[in-house]
């Protein structure tokens, strides 16, 4: 089970005054019991028009009246030893339709006097058979294929609750799993025990819907393009007479929530300022100040040049977690030393943090940490402690982002831009102290086993870079991969075996450069004025390169890497390159780039002196994250 040692959310969807503006749409509410389909549950039911919230199970009962349903998450905790005791469950008492999903298919039984027990494992596809009519069910086949993974089941039924299908083990039936679908149509509550939120249930979205819309009622009325208003409403409240001071970087996010405030305040009380930090990509600063010009954002526009700032504070620094406060702690100082100089002593800080941003943070009490967003650094949760925060898109998922965009006249290639860090390239230039200790030769070893018959050769790095398994951060060794290239679906699940064989590994790279690489060295760097000025140049080819071979599109985002190791002697970078198809960010597949665009990135990039190979990065997230650090 995931500890819960972090401190609850200060603002995420649940308790923002969005939400609350919110109020004349029903809303089905999420508990999260740390399961990772949480925001899957929730982007789906948002999908079907019916907006959806990501409740902590723990807050109090009362809380929770006003919902049109109640939708449990699976939890990596386990029913069956009664791992989590001790949240509110009379929520189920409260008389509103209740679903619930694996480890909240097991709760909803316990809790009515089922028994819970913890068993034999099952994972993956299984077969669904449907013994019993329910309106949960309507409009699908009496077997459907359902995605498993639990290791309780639920052995005996609570009074009044039927049996609705059984999931078949096998010919001889010795393996099938009783009660994988449960309801009492009396009470409205529902139990689940496979995952219909994820695509691998074909029939899952028309579950939800039955859910959401027959059983519970719900009006399909949630399409944040019409919310405009009601937004821009939901900001005068909050912001009341002061004015609101707005850090754009601009991405996207930054942007829409510029021209809201704009619309909803007026330039007067509207200060964009964005600031140049060092960390932006090659000319970018130059491009955002002109094109938030051209959105009529001019008047409220302050650019400032503060690289200088942002260097200083990274000087030195190796650790990614200390980068990420470095960053996120300069932004304010800069923000803070702006404010005053405007002469703004009745000041918000604005800022364009969307539904993720919160969560990836440790924003509810059972996620891990996985990474600090700059936007969640302690100084900026002081200021939302004293109510100095402003965050109109908090509630949103990217896909309504530029939705809301879209509908105050963003356009389109604004809104497909790719996404980009807040700390910029400041966590993609990795960095590296002298060789320390680490389990070198053990994972050598292991990498080599695992990598028998593949025809590839696997060198572990004596660098480590940030990943996410089993929903808890990890921080560990990337094995760079050569040999002949065995293709783009083998070499993918290449990686992906690797990481689940060999313990200390997170992140597989494929070398494309035909570099010799049998030996790793790491080459001690900390981010400077020229690793990032190398890294703008080789950053701007890659981008060039997807754009030529007509790339950018189908792939979501792509960060360049620049990673500090020697190789066989030679050169002091080694760039990544890892281009990634996502939808929201929180899970990744890598993308495949076609072989005339890795041509053209490693004709252009070889030629820099200090680069000492180059490689794309093959990782799924998990295990990997998408950035680096
Ligand atoms: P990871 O690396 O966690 O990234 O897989 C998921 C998405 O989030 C972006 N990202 C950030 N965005 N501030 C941001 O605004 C941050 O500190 C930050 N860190 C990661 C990342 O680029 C990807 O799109």
């Amino acid at each position: 089970m995931v500890e819960p040692h972090l401190p609850k959310r200060m603002t995420a969807a649940g308790g923002s005054p969005y939400s609350a503006a919110m109020t004349q749409h029903d809303t089905i509410a999420v508990l999260d019991f740390g399961g990772q389909y949480v925001h899957l549950i929730a982007t789906k039911i948002r999908s079907l028009g019916v907006h959806a919230e990501i409740r902590d199970p723990d807050d109090p009962v009362e809380s929770f009246r006003h919902y049109k349903g109640i939708i449990l998450s699976g939890s990596p905790s386990l029913s069956a030893f009664d791992d989590e005791a001790g949240w509110s469950r009379g929520i189920l008492d409260l008389g509103i339709p209740v679903l619930g999903f694996c480890f909240g298919h097991q709760e909803i039984a316990k809790h009515s006097g089922g028994k819970v027990e913890h068993t034999r494992r099952e994972y993956g596809a299984a077969t669904l058979r449907i013994i019993h009519d329910s309106p949960i069910f309507a409009g699908l086949s009496r077997e459907e294929t359902v995605w498993m993974s639990h290791g309780d089941t639920v052995t005996e039924l609570p009074p009044g609750f039927v049996e609705l299908g059984y999931s078949i083990g096998g010919t001889d039936r010795s393996h099938d799993h009783r009660n994988a679908a449960i309801a009492s149509e009396a009470l409205r509550q529902y139990g689940l025990q496979f995952h219909p939120e994820v695509d691998d249930t074909p029939g899952g979205l028309t579950m939800l819907r039955n859910f959401a819309i027959e059983i519970c009622g719900a009006r399909a009325d949630w399409r944040v393009g019409d919310q405009v208003e009601e937004r821009c409403a939901a900001i005068r409240d909050q912001v009341g007479d002061r004015h609101v001071l707005l850090l754009v970087s601009g991405g996207v996010d930054s942007t829409v929530a510029a021209l809201l405030f704009l619309r909803a305040l007026g330039a007067e009380r509207l200060h964009l300022l964005h600031i140049d930090n060092g960390l932006m990509r090659k000319n970018e600063s130059a491009g955002v100040d002109a094109k938030l010009r051209e959105l009529g954002l001019g008047p409220s526009l302050r650019t400032v040049d503060a690289s200088n700032d942002f260097l200083a504070a990274l000087e030195g620094v190796v650790d990614p977690e200390q980068k990420r406060k470095a960053i996120g702690d300069t932004f304010i100082q800069v923000f803070e030393r702006e404010a005053r100089t405007l002469d703004l002593s009745n000041v918000m800080l604005g800022q364009g943090t969307i539904y993720p941003d919160t969560i990836e943070t440790g924003g509810t009490k059972r996620a891990d940490l996985i990474k600090t967003h700059h936007n969640r650094v302690p100084l900026v949760q002081e200021m939302i402690a004293q109510g100095r925060v402003i965050e109109p898109l908090a509630d949103l998922y990217k896909v309504e982002v530029r939705e809301l965009g879209a509908a105050l006249g963003l356009d389109p290639a604004s809104i497909d831009r790719h996404p980009f860090p807040g700390p910029g390239l400041g966590i993609r230039v990795a960095c590296a102290r002298e060789d320390g200790d680490w389990d070198e030769a053990r994972i050598r070893t292991d990498v080599a086993e695992a990598l028998r018959g593949t025809g590839l050769t696997g060198l572990p790095l004596p660098v480590r870079s940030v990943g996410v398994k089993a929903d808890l951060r990890s921080y560990e060794h990337p094995v760079l991969l050569t040999g002949p290239y065995p293709g783009w679906e083998a070499i993918t699940e290449i990686a992906i075996s690797l990481a689940k064989r060999v313990d200390g590994i997170n992140r597989c790279l494929f070398e494309v450069s035909g570099r010799p690489v049998t030996e790793a060295r790491p080459a001690p760097a900390t981010v400077t004025r020229e690793r990032l000025s190398l890294l703008r140049e080789l950053d701007a080819i890659v981008m060039a390169a997807l754009e030529r071979h007509g790339l950018m599109k189908t792939v979501w985002q792509c960060p360049t890497v620049l990673v500090p190791v020697s190789l066989n002697g030679k050169g002091r970078e080694l760039v990544v390159v890892r281009p990634v198809l996502s939808e929201r960010g929180m899970t990744a597949r890598p993308a495949e780039p076609t072989a005339e665009c890795i041509r053209e990135i490693v004709e252009k990039i070889s030629s820099y002196e200090p680069v000492s190979a180059i490689a794309i990065d093959v990782t799924t997230k998990p295990p990997a994250t998408i950035e680096w650090e």
